[in-house]
């Protein structure tokens, strides 16, 4: 969409304009955000959709400076992350469900009903991530409402181990997101928000449709030349596909992310 899209209709409807204008915030002033702010924001936070309203997240507020300091770290090393003045860790959780379950006697009651008798499995942890994911964009849209940015950090999913150990995780838990939230500087405010794919390629009718090879070629046509510019190599890449596969796909972080993620796994199997 075009830039006049994108004023006409932020200036028609606040909520879009709030959602138009959003971007990843990196770089935060050194000030402090009011503690009604922030319950403001939580207080939305909560209101999110939620699976069978049984809220399957918890959120940690990392606090300390040294939880903050081992996270630029363990994260793939984003120092950012440090200077951040308010750090929300989101959590799929179904430990909390689990532990009531076990308080109502829920074993001897299925036994007793014929019904299943089971820990918490793969279909509970993606409904529990679907949670939290949830939660945590009704946080990044609460804040920047309330004039904060806000940024992502998947890779809070590598690591595994040490996050276990910094914030005592429990089993039937999984560190989905972490989210960086702060009063953006002002060359952060002045950023446009970034493009996006055009529609064709990412919304579809009815049925999911395999993009042909020309689609796909044009689909990556202008981030081929704004990355490019007028190289033919970057990297040792010749396209965005490559580039990409390099510096993401095949990246040492990223490599790291599956083997955290199936530590995770493998703690919520082995019950
Ligand atoms: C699941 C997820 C994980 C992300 N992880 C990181 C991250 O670790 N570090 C970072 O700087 N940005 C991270 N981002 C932000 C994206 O890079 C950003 O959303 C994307 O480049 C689009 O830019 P925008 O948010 O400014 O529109 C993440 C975003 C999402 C949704």
């Amino acid at each position: 969409m075009d830039a006049c899209w994108y004023a006409r209709i932020g200036a028609m409807n606040e909520t879009l304009g709030v959602i138009l204008n959003r971007k990843s915030t990196r770089q935060f002033l050194a000030k402090t955000i009011p503690e009604e702010t922030k319950s403001d924001v939580i207080g939305a936070t909560l209101q999110a959709p939620t699976a069978g309203n049984l809220m399957l997240y918890s959120i940690i507020e990392v606090n300390e400076q040294a939880a903050k300091d081992t996270l630029a770290v363990s994260c793939d090393h984003q120092p950012f992350i440090a200077r951040a003045p308010w750090v929300l860790l989101f959590l799929a959780d179904y430990q909390r469900w689990f532990d009531y379950f076990e308080f109502c006697g829920t074993g001897d009651f299925a036994r007793r009903a014929g019904l299943p008798v089971r820990n918490p499995a793969e279909g509970d942890l993606v409904l529990a991530c679907c949670d939290a994911l949830i939660a945590a964009q009704t946080a990044v849209i609460a804040a920047e409402s309330c004039g904060l940015g806000s940024c992502y950090i998947g890779d809070i999913m590598e690591n595994y181990e040490t996050h276990r150990d910094l914030f005592k995780l429990p089993r039937y838990t999984f560190p989905i997101c972490l989210l960086c939230l702060g009063y953006p500087t002002k060359a952060q405010k002045a950023r446009r928000p970034t493009s996006r794919f055009d529609r064709e390629f990412i919304v579809f009718q009815d049925t999911y449709r395999r993009l042909a090879e020309s689609e796909l070629e044009k689909m990556f046509e202008k981030e081929q030349a704004r990355a490019f510019k007028n190289r033919d190599e970057l990297d040792g890449a010749v396209n965005v596909g490559q580039l990409i596969y390099r510096r993401k796909f095949a990246a040492g972080f990223t490599m790291e992310m599956n083997r955290s993620v199936k530590a995770i796994l493998k703690q919520w199997e082995d019950g």
